[in-house]
């Protein structure tokens, strides 16, 4: 009687200890992994599309920034940055330009100017014309345009990274 009821006892300490055991195992491997995980995923690459809000509301013929908010892995943490996008529609809502703010000589962010029609790289003067054409300095190519769609008559766009500093126009992973 005594040794069945010392066996009960045995029994249930080694289920407790397991049970508390894989509590503790459990979040740790996935804290351990989980960083790993997503970068196998579709980390960084930029597959999803932002609403940047109702395309009427933009100014009619006018270069607008809007931004879009992405999260993004930086080791263990979650990061949530910023990036800046030119957008521009016209009366009619066909015709519809979007460009990202990065310059592509090295990364600065770029700047319309309407009273000269022109974007300006504050960094190494830059210049761009109305539509993103390289007009002066030394950026190697034109401005980036980004991906986008309307949807209900809102604005969706996919941030995209480019390497810069080059001609040809490479999408790189965040
Ligand atoms: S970073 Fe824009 S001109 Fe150099």
């Amino acid at each position: 009687m005594i040794n069945n009821r010392r066996r009960f006892l045995e029994v249930c300490t080694d289920a407790v200890v397991a049970l508390l055991g894989a509590c503790i195992a459990v979040p740790a491997l996935a804290y351990v992994f989980a960083p790993a995980r997503r970068w196998t995923g579709k980390k960084g690459t930029g597959e999803d599309f932002q609403n940047v809000g109702a395309l009427a509301q933009l100014p009619i013929d006018q270069w607008q920034l809007v931004s879009l908010q992405l999260a993004q892995r930086d080791g263990w943490e979650k990061v949530r940055i910023r990036h800046g996008v030119w957008v521009r529609r016209s009366k009619d809502l066909t015709k519809i330009e979007v460009l990202s703010s990065i310059c592509p000589h090295l990364g600065c962010p770029l700047n319309w100017h309407p009273d000269h029609a022109e974007f300006v790289c504050p960094c190494h003067g830059g210049v761009f014309d109305i539509h993103g054409g390289h007009v002066a300095g030394p950026p190697p190519r034109p401005m980036d345009p980004l991906e986008y769609h309307v949807e209900n008559g809102c604005l969706f766009v996919r941030w995209q990274d480019f390497k810069v500093g080059v001609a040809e126009r490479i999408p790189v992973r965040t």
